[in-house]
């Protein structure tokens, strides 16, 4: 296998120590110079306790092959859209009330009209929804018009696959929360729609409402799914893929074909 070219970051890290009684020649004097000899200091200090810059380069400085275009990119946006909804349903949540009797209403109208950057953080939240479902089904759409599922890439696809269940539920969960008319009785449509699925249908259905019937306590529960147990599963997975990817390489584009060895062409039988 061909070495990787050695990238330039571990260099700029590690200068060659001084050693004992040779003049400091190359002492920081500027407060620039002092607060970038500082941030080196920190990040040699931890990578000499843990190691991590070569997991860092494992997963960044990989070779990708030939052809790569943008419809690569897809995945990394998508990520970057997951990355916008939690850092902004962080804020969100900050003032965001799961009391079904008024005060979830109340929270969110208070959020809008009187939180310093509320409305704009909202609809980062709202329509970041929105944009990260589309990626997600753009990047699926690459990945399968491009073979890129095929051996050995389908434990890649099988997990893809959770992710986008698991976004579309994050969907679905986070509709209930501005608990307005709309967002009420569509929910209740689409919990009826999950409890006519065959045998798990009316389980499924009854976890949802957390009991038979559509209640207080049906609000904490899509709270909870939505802002803790679904966002978890979904960066754990999001790391599992992306381990799987660089651990198997990017997939080349169908057209590119692999460069002819003439030494390796077999001539005779
Ligand atoms: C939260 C959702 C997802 C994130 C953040 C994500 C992220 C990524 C990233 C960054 C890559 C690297 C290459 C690229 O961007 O094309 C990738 C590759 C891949 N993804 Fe996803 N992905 C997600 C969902 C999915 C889904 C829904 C599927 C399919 C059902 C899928 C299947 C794959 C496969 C098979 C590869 C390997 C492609 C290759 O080697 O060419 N991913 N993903």
């Amino acid at each position: 296998m061909p070495k990787l070219p050695s990238p330039p970051l571990p260099k700029a890290l590690r200068p060659a120590p001084r050693r004992p009684g040779e003049p400091d020649e190359k002492q920081a004097t500027t407060p620039i110079e002092v607060a970038a000899d500082a941030g080196i200091s920190v990040v040699d200090w931890i990578d000499e306790r843990t190691s991590l810059s070569g997991g860092i380069r494992w997963m960044m400085f990989r070779k990708v092959p030939r052809g790569i275009n943008w419809f690569y990119t897809l995945g990394s946006a998508t990520m970057f859209a997951f990355l916008n909804q939690a850092v902004t349903g962080v804020f969100l949540a900050m003032y965001y009330r799961p009391d079904a009797a008024g005060g979830a209403y109340e929270s969110v109208r208070y959020l809008t009209d009187q939180a310093f950057l509320g409305q704009l953080v909202r609809a980062m939240h709202k329509w970041g929804a929105s944009v990260m479902i589309i990626l997600i089904f753009m990047h699926m759409a690459r990945v399968f018009f491009f073979g890129a599922y095929k051996y050995p890439r389908e434990l890649t696809w099988i997990i893809g696959v959770v992710l986008l269940i698991l976004t579309m539920a994050m969907g679905f969960t986070g509709y209930l929360l501005p608990f307005d008319q709309r967002s009420y009785w569509a929910t209740i449509v689409g919990v009826n729609i999950n409890g006519t699925g065959p045998f798990l249908g009316p389980y499924l259905s009854d976890f949802l409402r957390a009991g038979p019937e559509f209640g207080a306590t049906t609000l904490s529960r899509f709270y909870a799914i939505h802002m803790m147990l679904i966002p978890g599963l979904i960066a754990a997975l999001i790391g599992a893929h992306l381990y799987l990817v660089s651990k198997l390489g990017i997939s080349a584009p169908p057209w590119i074909k692999a460069q002819e060895e003439p030494e390796l062409r077999q001539t005779t039988l």
